[in-house]
């Protein structure tokens, strides 16, 4: 079994003097650490203790949740890089399941460890033949998220040996590789219920991004063509999907985790996170904003104008971000990616040209770029996967299934992190003082 790199294990972070907090006359000294790219934090674990003050943050736009050596992002340069590489040379030369290995185990893996976790994530992608049964329940319009979400937290009801909320290294391997094989399992199989196909099992002889394609498009009648230009671009794509440090619904999978639920059940709420039209929603939204956009006869600037308009709810969706203020890097390579895919498919897409006009006149718009709003990685992602055959209620399963080994690295950090504790934010209470209580009777 894989050994975690400990030179790339989670540093607490150098110690870099303290700031002083002047409170009621009292002086407060808070401890101050620096990352290894020299991002700085005042630590506040003292703070209540020390002056009875909590702090406020909504949204956590400036509250750090903890300390990790998995990814990192800067914003304002447009850099993301996995284990210290940047996402640019993985997504040009990395498999997918190469990637999942760096995040969980913290560097490259030796081709023959490749082999071996690659293997035995194939070996772990059949479901048991009862979890059939599940797909029959959900109504045949069932949005595949709910499916997913649901199914992955009840692998742990067939696999109750894995659900343990005290896992030891051993079974943390085998745990991993059997959610990592079968939330591709679970998609595919939602996916060809949906289309009232039958389903196609996996072959352990596939790797996982063959493996999930021929899930997902092979047939009886018509066998699907693993085309090695499609399945790189869908390993690249699942590389830049792979991890984004602390984003919404990893910190769901760490919060859910920290109370020491079994993984399963922490992946499951990373994944009705992820579903949100704010966060991995947005790719669906956004092929379905642009079909809206053809539809109205390509009136780009109606739409743009309505994006600026705060009273028409309207946003561009697969614009914007918390941390990047500059172009999302993964969006870059994902753009790159389209005149591949489609020049390779040989298809033109009109959504495509219809997106690059809007992006054009976003960025050229003032309200953009003083808000700094550029496309993210939903904004051309949703193309690509159109263009292979992915149905757009599927776009959001498939940016799931690509941050998988990102969930499960961050939750693996924290659970090997010694004195770990129970995430548990505090508030400020806004409302009613002591009220008497009033019996019914009184009540009227
Ligand atoms: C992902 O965190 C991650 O890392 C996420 C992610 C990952 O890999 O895990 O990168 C994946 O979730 C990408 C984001 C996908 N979501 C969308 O594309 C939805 C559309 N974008 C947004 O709603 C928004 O930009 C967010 C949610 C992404 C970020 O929101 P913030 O940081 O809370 O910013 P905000 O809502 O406070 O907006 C700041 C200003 C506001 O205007 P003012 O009040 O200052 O006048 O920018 C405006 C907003 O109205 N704005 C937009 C806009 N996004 C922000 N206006 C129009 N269209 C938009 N898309």
């Amino acid at each position: 079994m894989p050994q975690t790199d400990q030179k790339s294990t989670q540093l607490n972070g150098k110690p870099a003097g303290t700031a002083q907090l002047i409170l009621n006359g009292q002086t407060v000294d808070l401890p101050i650490i620096v990352g290894t790219e020299d991002e700085k934090a005042i630590d506040i674990t003292q703070l209540r203790a020390k002056t009875e003050y909590i702090t406020l943050d909504q949204g956590y736009g400036n509250t750090g949740s903890c300390t990790s050596a998995i990814t990192f992002i800067d914003g304002e340069r447009g850099i993301l890089r996995y284990r210290g590489i940047p996402i640019e040379e993985l997504a040009e030369e990395a498999t997918f399941m190469e990637t999942a290995f760096l995040l969980i185990y913290g560097y490259l893996p030796t081709r023959t460890e490749l082999e071996a976790f690659q293997q035995r994530v194939s070996d772990r992608a059949l479901l048991h033949e009862d979890m059939k049964h599940f797909f029959n329940g959900y109504p045949s319009n069932a949005h595949p998220m709910a499916i997913l979400s649901a199914m992955t937290c009840s692998l742990s009801t067939y696999e109750p040996d894995l659900a343990t909320s005290n896992p030891n290294p051993n079974e943390i391997d085998t745990i991993l590789a059997d959610l990592l094989a079968k939330a591709a399992t679970i998609a595919a199989f939602s996916y060809k219920k949906s289309a009232g196909q039958p389903y196609v099992y996996p072959k352990s002889s596939l790797s996982y991004i063959p493996n999930f394609l021929s899930m997902m498009f092979d047939s009886p009648t018509k066998p699907y063509f693993l085309d090695p230009d499609i399945i790189r671009a869908v390993e690249a794509l699942f590389v830049l999907h792979a991890d984004h440090e602390q984003n919404c619904s990893t910190s769901t999978v760490r919060l859910v985790g920290s109370s020491r639920a079994n993984l399963f059940a922490a992946i499951s709420a990373g994944i009705c996170a992820l579903w949100g039209p704010l966060h991995g929603g947005a790719n669906q939204e956004v092929l379905e904003m642009l079909e809206a956009i053809q539809q109205d006869g390509g009136n780009v600037k109606k739409y743009v104008a309505m994006a600026k308009d705060k009273t028409s709810n309207f946003r561009l969706m697969g614009f914007g971000h918390r941390v990047y203020k500059s172009y999302d890097p993964r969006a870059k390579v994902i753009k790159k990616l389209c005149d591949k895919v489609l020049a390779k498919i040989g298809k033109n897409d009109p959504l495509l040209d219809i997106a690059r006009t809007l992006e054009e006149t976003a960025l050229k718009d003032p309200f953009f770029v003083e808000r700094k709003l550029y496309p993210n990685i939903d904004f051309y992602s949703g193309i690509i996967y159109r263009a292979i055959g992915i149905p757009t209620n599927m776009f959001t399963v498939m940016f799931a299934l690509g941050r998988v080994p990102g969930w499960i690295a961050h939750w693996k950090e924290m659970i090997e992190t010694p004195g770990t504790k129970i995430g548990r934010p505090r508030q400020v209470y806004t409302g009613l003082k002591q009220q008497k209580y009033v019996p019914i009777h009184l009540r009227g």
